[in-house]
């Protein structure tokens, strides 16, 4: 069989990931890193020259070459939906970096491009992917603790004034879409209604407390899923020394506590801890890094996009799965601008 030719589009720190799993997949798939391209020629070279493939000179080259089944978009947020549209209007697949869009109109207009051309796109949502992750989901919407009262995520994050000072897009609403939120909080939300379900309202409060940014650097949501049960969204990046990210999942019958992907108790009301539940601690600093997550933790996604396109099936997080985040924290802005409760149905279907 002949392989699948990737490609990536910006090549900055996230870059370096998408190619590493790249390269570990094509040891046992019929996948092939080709090439890339950046806006800074000399960064794609740079990049290229490390990894031995092509530097195309343009995106436009590389969209336009044969020799390109797929792309990875590792831009900037806010470039990410229009590189999408216009890679799936050329007919190649397409992995898109965090958050999938930053606006409801390029989300639709994105949903919409890549039905019409008939591409697969997976947004990258690799926490979901993790074992013990699965394993809280299961645990939730199997009934293991009980009718569920509670989940909530804390992340209270640390990032230093030079991060945004040192980057001309982060912290910015047109290139970043939104802070703490909808940057770095965006795997935690994620994985809150991964495991949680789908949420009915929110109601939020977001500030730009400590840092010279345009985007929130602080945000309390209060959020009813629509199982009727109430969760916390806490997300800041700028408290120090800051912390690893803590989820609380309460049931009638019991509760799951995780710092980041580890577990920290598991307790059932007259059942012992579960033999598959092992108690390991997060790096205390990890949640404090941009590059703080686990490089390796791209692969079973990009795993299943190569999957998905060899075996002609949508990918586990599809277009409608990976927006489901950005969604929530769209809602989550509008409630702070108006000061009033936004209901998730509704806002998805304003005018
Ligand atoms: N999944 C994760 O855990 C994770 C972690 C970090 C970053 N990210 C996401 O990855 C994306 C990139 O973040 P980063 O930290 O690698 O940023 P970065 O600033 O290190 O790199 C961005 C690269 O894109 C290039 N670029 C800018 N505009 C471009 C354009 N229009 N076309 C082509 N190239 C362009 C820049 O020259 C740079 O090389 C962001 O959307 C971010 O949210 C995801």
């Amino acid at each position: 069989m002949s392989k699948l030719r990737h490609g990536i589009i910006g090549c900055g720190l996230i870059s370096t990931w998408h190619a590493y799993a790249i390269n570990e997949l094509s040891k046992t798939m019929p996948i092939q890193l080709v090439g890339a391209a950046d806006v800074r020629l000399e960064s794609a070279r740079d990049f290229c020259a490390k990894y031995g493939v092509q530097a195309y000179e343009t995106i436009e080259d590389m969209l336009n070459s044969d020799e390109i089944d797929s792309v990875s978009i590792c831009t900037p947020s806010g470039f990410h939906a229009n590189l999408a549209m216009q890679a799936a209007k050329h007919g190649k697949h397409i992995v898109v970096e965090k958050p999938m869009a930053i606006t409801t109109e390029q989300l639709n207009a994105l949903e919409d491009t890549c039905k019409q051309n008939h591409v697969i796109l997976t947004s990258i949502s690799q926490m979901r992917f993790l074992p013990n992750i699965q394993r809280a989901r299961k645990a939730v919407q199997g009934g293991e603790l009980g009718k569920m009262l509670c989940g909530d995520v804390y992340m209270k994050f640390y990032r230093s004034p030079e991060y945004y000072g040192q980057s001309n897009w982060r912290g910015t609403w047109k290139l970043d879409g939104g802070g703490a939120l909808m940057n770095q909080g965006i795997h935690g939300i994620d994985q809150l209604l991964y495991i949680m379900g789908p949420v009915k309202s929110v109601y939020a409060r977001c500030k730009t407390l400590a840092r010279k940014i345009e985007v929130e650097d602080t945000a309390s949501v209060v959020l009813e899923y629509e199982s009727g049960a109430l969760g916390v969204i806490q997300g800041t990046t700028s408290v120090y020394p800051g912390y690893p990210k803590i989820f609380d999942f309460n049931g009638e019958l019991g509760t799951i506590k995780m710092e980041e992907k580890h577990f920290i108790e598991w307790k059932v009301k007259g059942k012992g801890t579960p033999s598959d539940i092992v108690f390991t601690r997060a790096d205390p600093n990890g949640a404090n890094r941009p590059d703080g997550n686990d490089m390796g933790e791209h692969i079973p996604q990009l795993n299943d996009f190569f999957c998905s396109i060899l075996e002609n099936r949508p990918p586990m997080i599809d277009v409608k799965e990976g927006r489901r985040p950005v969604d929530l924290i769209l809602a989550i802005y509008e409630s702070s601008r108006t000061g009033r409760l936004v209901d998730m149905k509704e806002f998805a279907n304003r005018g």
